[in-house]
């Protein structure tokens, strides 16, 4: 049958997985990247900790491998991320602990820091994500004021940041990114505050194209049935919209034990998956749908999320689960 990325385009909406670019010498690795998708992201290897470890000296190997792929295979590539508060360098957050970097400091580093790094892949990246994980769950109604760079340099950084990036490449969509806003919560207050901060940035006519939402799902929770209503506010306030980090994490002991037991088909993963592919399908301007890697060795979730796991379309074998034809069906 057709692949994700055949019957994608029919539709025109690109069909994405972020890529462990060391993964591509694994030739079914690299075949499945190629086949099945029409734009890759790097999962790690554009952020800050990895393209500046030591400062001034810059790596970009592994973006620049991944999007020689890309070029290779005809596909388009979302950067990210130019704005967060992981995966820093240690000498930046080290310098900013121990007082040797200022304020006003950080603000030339991460000017230069956004800079640099657009305009080292200008004119090759599709997204970017600019902008990352700004609100919280625990205090969802607002701008995180405890994140790194808010407490350092006020919440009129993330603006700069969009402007930054816009002047280094004015071509390349620039998208703000984050979890669990787009109908993931069961008072929507953090959806809320994300449309309402988004609002003031295209109101105040910061560059900005777009918004991702992650999509990281659970099977204990269920699929956040106002998916599409918050997607479509958002492209109401004349923005695209992608689904940018796919994945539903299930319980490595035993995977349905967290599912009760009338919701086992609704809460099942190849239902979340289905769901979270029609909210996007449902909104013209939702563009893309990004998986967080698709193969289950490949995924960040063991690492992160305790007794948690096999969240991702293919297996550890990497042969398609039967998620993969309920996306065909979808599409
Ligand atoms: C994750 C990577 O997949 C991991 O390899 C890394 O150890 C931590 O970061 N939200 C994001 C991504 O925006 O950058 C994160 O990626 C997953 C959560």
């Amino acid at each position: 049958s057709d692949s994700l990325r055949a019957l994608a385009s029919k539709i025109d909406l690109h069909i994405g997985t972020a890529v462990v670019p060391y993964d591509l010498d694994n030739p079914d690795y690299a075949k499945i990247a190629a086949t099945q998708f029409s734009v890759v992201t790097p999962g790690n290897e554009m952020k800050w900790q990895v393209v500046e470890p030591t400062q001034g000296t810059y790596d970009w190997s592994g973006g620049d491998r991944l999007v020689q792929f890309a070029q290779q295979n005809h596909q388009l590539v979302r950067g990210h991320v130019l704005l967060w508060h992981n995966q820093l360098p240690d000498w930046l957050t080290t310098g900013v602990t121990n007082g040797t970097i200022s304020d006003a400091q950080l603000r030339d580093l991460l000017h230069k820091h956004i800079t640099d790094e657009v305009t080292h892949f200008k004119g090759k990246i599709w997204q970017w994500d600019v902008a990352n994980e700004f609100f919280t769950d625990d205090n969802p109604s607002q701008l995180n004021p405890n994140d790194f760079w808010i407490s350092h340099l006020g919440t009129g950084v993330i603006a700069d940041a969009f402007r930054w990036a816009h002047a280094a490449d004015p071509k390349a969509l620039l998208f703000y990114n984050d979890y669990n806003i787009a109908g993931e919560d069961g008072t929507n207050a953090k959806s809320d505050a994300a449309y309402t901060f988004i609002k003031q940035l295209v109101a105040q006519g910061v560059p900005i194209s777009g918004v991702g939402d992650q999509g990281h799902l659970d099977t204990q929770y269920g699929f956040p049935t106002k998916m599409t209503d918050d997607l479509q506010r958002f492209a109401n306030l004349g923005l695209k919209t992608a689904i940018t980090e796919a994945d539903v994490r299930t319980f490595v002991d035993s995977p349905t034990t967290q599912v009760p037991t009338d919701h086992l088909a609704t809460f099942a993963q190849p239902y979340e998956y289905s769901q979270m592919l029609q909210a996007c399908l449902a909104v013209k301007q939702c563009i893309s749908f990004t998986v967080w890697g698709f193969g289950d060795t490949d995924s960040w979730i063991p690492g992160w999320f305790t007794n948690e796991g096999y969240a991702n379309l293919y297996d550890v074998n990497l042969a398609p689960k039967p998620v993969v034809a309920d996306l065909q069906q979808d599409l």
